[in-house]
């Protein structure tokens, strides 16, 4: 399967890097294509232009390269920091700019925008990695756990994904190494749970 891997963190000797890394590794094991994408080392452009904006196209190369792969992927893995119960500014601007109408969903004939979406992309499964310094209890109780609804309706539902696994790591600030690699080792079996050996 052709998989896009999706990373939004700015260092790379993080956690999420790492998370990022063995998921892609783990991918090329289980032999498939891997589209991957570090955000910030690539310097991706968050800011939607408004000829962009009113087109519903990009001049952007790297805009344009992102969108022909999502088009493609048939696996996609999301790997991202928990910053303000959202994902990072540089992971939205990429959400605004590449599942753009048309591409990642649309409207029935008719429709202006104010009906029910019809999902374009034909992923097969859509996992996000997150990682954060809140503990469960407090993260449900007071914050209500935003990066759910986020991924699982406001996006990924809306562009047609409907097998979804999340995975949240916690707390990062108090880890162990071994903590760490229990989670390394939990991010390779999830990719082989939807992305098997083939
Ligand atoms: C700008 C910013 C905002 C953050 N907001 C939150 C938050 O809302 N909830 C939380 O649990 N942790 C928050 N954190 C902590 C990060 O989630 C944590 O540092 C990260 O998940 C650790 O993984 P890393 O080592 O790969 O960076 C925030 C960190 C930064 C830098």
């Amino acid at each position: 399967m052709k998989v896009s891997v999706i990373l939004a963190h700015p260092y790379n000797k993080s956690l999420n890097n790492a998370i990022a890394a063995t998921v892609a590794q783990r991918l090329k094991e289980n032999n498939h294509t891997v589209y991957f994408h570090d955000l910030y080392a690539e310097g991706f452009n968050p800011l939607i232009t408004p000829d962009e904006l009113i087109s519903d196209n990009s001049r952007d190369e790297l805009v344009i390269k992102h969108t022909r792969e999502i088009r493609e992927a048939e696996g996609l893995v999301i790997v991202h920091p928990n910053w303000w119960g959202q994902p990072p500014a540089i992971l939205k601007g990429w959400v605004d700019r590449v599942l753009r109408q048309g591409i990642a969903y649309d409207f029935p004939e008719g429709d202006n925008g104010g009906g029910l979406p019809v999902g374009l992309l034909n992923v097969q499964a859509g996992i996000v990695f997150n990682t954060s310094n809140t503990p469960q209890e407090r993260e449900d109780s007071v914050f209500g756990d935003p990066l759910e609804n986020i991924w699982k309706e406001c996006i990924f539902g809306f562009c047609g994904i409907h097998t979804y696994e999340r995975r949240m790591y916690r707390v990062v600030a108090d880890s162990t190494d071994e903590e760490r690699k229990t989670w390394l080792e939990d991010a390779a079996s999830l990719i082989n749970k939807y992305f098997p050996k083939i």
